[in-house]
């Protein structure tokens, strides 16, 4: 089957405008954090590949990193709110539990557009991703501002170890825009995937603090309000399931792990990065990796690290991207994208 005609039906001429990325300033290394807690620079990288993270302080939280991500695509993009048709933000840690952090995003830039969260933990971007393509093919949308953030020292037990060295926070931003046009081979989504695995549902969890059990002095000095993960099992069940959905992914666009010019993992750990390169036959060569500055930033891993490639031109116009998240739920979400970006004169790159 051909590339360019095996698609999900959702394939169609999105472009990517813009892009930009916001990070906390302060910078944690694996030292850092051994003088604190019983762990080692060694341990945290021969278990996970992280050497440092970046931790926020006031006013670098989800919101505001979602902000200040925002600016910078639209104004790489050369647009302004009034542009702006929707706006997604993918986050687990919004900047409070009501408004959606998308509602704040759009009050700060005076977007008039509606917003709305995403949660799918990790995976979220994706999500994000798959949802805003449809919002744009069925002609809800031409413009999308599409953000992955999240503050996940804000759910940190920073004296469980088994945890606090893993995550970092920060926040990336895509301007996607593009109309109800399916032409073969056009920028945009070729192929998506998404789906769970229940059985892992309390492997990644923040016991308290929603409608279940709102917060009280009681679950707070339980730490209840914090993440909690079986870290093994999330390993074991992650690496079989991005295996499982990168190959059905790659099946329904008819395409093999040589036609992907760049491979965007969720950036949780190397170590199952490298397991999933070895079962899918991905080169190392092509595989974005930050995990090592930035540690696990949750949604904003996989928009970091494209953005960053999208900065250093690492993907070119008409190649195509895999893009693969797994979190809590356990949630799993894998992306086929054709790169493309406006050309000067509005019409798409591909
Ligand atoms: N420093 C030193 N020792 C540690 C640390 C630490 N920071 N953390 C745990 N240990 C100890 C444990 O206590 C254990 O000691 P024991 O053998 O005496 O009991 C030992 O190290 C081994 O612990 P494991 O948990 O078995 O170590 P493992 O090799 O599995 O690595 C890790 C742990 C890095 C957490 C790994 O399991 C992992 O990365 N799992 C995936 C987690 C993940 O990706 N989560 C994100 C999902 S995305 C989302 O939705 C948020």
């Amino acid at each position: 089957m051909s590339l360019l005609t095996a698609t999900t039906g959702l394939a169609g001429g999105i472009s990517v405008a813009g892009w930009g990325i916001a990070l906390p300033d302060r910078r944690v290394t694996n030292h850092d954090l051994a003088r604190t807690l019983d762990t080692s620079d060694e341990w945290i990288v021969e278990r996970s590949g992280i050497r440092e993270r970046r931790w926020a302080g006031p006013g670098e939280t989800t919101g505001p990193l979602s902000v200040a991500a925002s600016r910078r695509a639209l104004a790489r993009a050369r647009m302004t709110a009034a542009d702006v048709d929707v706006v997604v933000v993918a986050t687990c840690t919004p900047e409070r539990p009501m408004p959606s952090t998308a509602a704040l995003v759009a009050a700060e830039l005076g977007i008039t557009a509606g917003a709305f969260d995403v949660n799918a933990a990790c995976a979220g971007f994706v999500y994000g991703l798959t949802t805003a393509s449809a919002l744009v093919q069925a002609g809800v949308a031409h413009t999308v501002l599409l953000v992955g953030a999240d503050t996940m020292t804000s759910i940190l037990d920073m004296d469980d170890r088994a945890t606090a060295v893993l995550f970092g926070d920060g926040a990336a931003a895509l301007v996607l825009t593009g109309g109800p046009v399916h032409e073969p081979g056009a920028p945009g989504l070729v192929a998506s995937d998404l789906v769970g695995d229940p059985a892992g549902v309390d492997l990644l969890v923040v016991p308290a603090g929603g409608a279940e059990r709102p917060a009280t002095a009681a679950t707070v000095a339980a730490g209840e309000h914090y993440l909690r993960m079986d870290g093994r099992e999330v390993f074991r069940r992650a690496v079989r399931a991005v295996e499982a959905s990168i190959d059905r992914t790659l099946a329904r666009a008819g395409a093999t792990a040589d036609d992907i010019a760049l491979f965007v993992p969720h950036q949780a750990n190397a170590r199952i990065v490298d397991a999933v390169l070895s079962r899918t036959g991905i080169p190392a060569a092509r595989t974005s990796s930050t995990v090592d500055r930035f540690g696990n930033t949750s949604a904003a891993s996989i928009p970091l690290a494209l953005a960053e490639a999208a900065e250093a031109a690492t993907v070119a116009p008409g190649e195509l991207v895999l893009l693969c998240g797994f979190g809590a739920g356990l949630t799993v979400g894998t992306a086929l994208w054709r790169w493309g970006t406006p050309t000067p004169s509005g019409r798409e790159a591909a």
